[in-house]
């Protein structure tokens, strides 16, 4: 076993959410072709999705994370990896720090924090987008809820799936970006800039 794909056990042992395997695949792909410089990834965990992009290109990535513990496992992984100087943990809620982004540019954002946030962070999400970037987030189908008309369990669910629609339709009726949903893992948009 890999030292990645113990961390993917741990998390999953530990209940804790990280990418499923074909999104992995999807994400290591991206990176192997684009050889993204710079990434920013919004909500990191254990740094499971993060080690898995860093293990194929030689990119510097940007964190924003809110759990401490989490951020404790992800540094021990980091530092396991090797990867600590390729790293830069932003802590705090990822809707208050994005703003404070402003100016940076990014090859590749990969945003899997907040669900019921997306649409609230998009209009700081966008502007860090280098012009041949790409952004994907995580999610977007959330379990079919979203779009396929998978019946919605718990009302707590409600708000979450409502804002996924509207970060989707948004994303859609954009004119200067081009938008895939790709029903890849959870469901992933996957946003390029549109060249003038
Ligand atoms: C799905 S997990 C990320 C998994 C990770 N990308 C991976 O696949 O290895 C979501 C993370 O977002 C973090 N998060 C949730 N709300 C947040 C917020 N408002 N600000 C920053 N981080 C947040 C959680 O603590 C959690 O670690």
């Amino acid at each position: 076993m890999t030292y990645l794909d113990e961390m993917e056990h741990f998390a999953r042992q530990n209940n804790i959410p990280v990418i499923v395997p074909a999104t992995r695949e999807y994400l290591q792909n991206l990176c192997r072709t684009k050889k993204p410089k710079t990434i920013l990834e919004i909500g990191m965990a254990i740094g499971y999705s993060a080690s898995c992009m860093l293990s194929v290109c030689d990119a510097n990535i940007v964190e924003l994370e809110a759990s401490l513990p989490n951020i404790e496992l992800a540094r021990k992984n980091f530092d396991k990896l090797g990867y600590t100087n390729r790293v830069n943990i932003i802590v705090g809620d990822c809707v208050l720090e994005l703003p404070k982004l402003r100016g940076q540019q990014f090859d590749l954002i990969f945003l899997d924090g907040p669900k019921g946030r997306y649409l609230e962070m998009l209009p700081d999400i966008l502007p860090l987008l280098s012009p041949d970037g790409v952004f994907v987030s995580d999610n977007v189908l959330f379990r079919g809820m979203v779009r396929d008309g998978a019946p919605i369990p718990f009302p707590r669910f409600e708000h979450t799936v409502e804002q996924l629609r509207e970060f989707l339709n948004t994303l859609e009726q954009d004119p200067d970006i081009n938008t895939e949903i790709l029903h890849i893992g959870d469901g992933l948009a996957v946003v390029t800039k549109r060249k003038n």
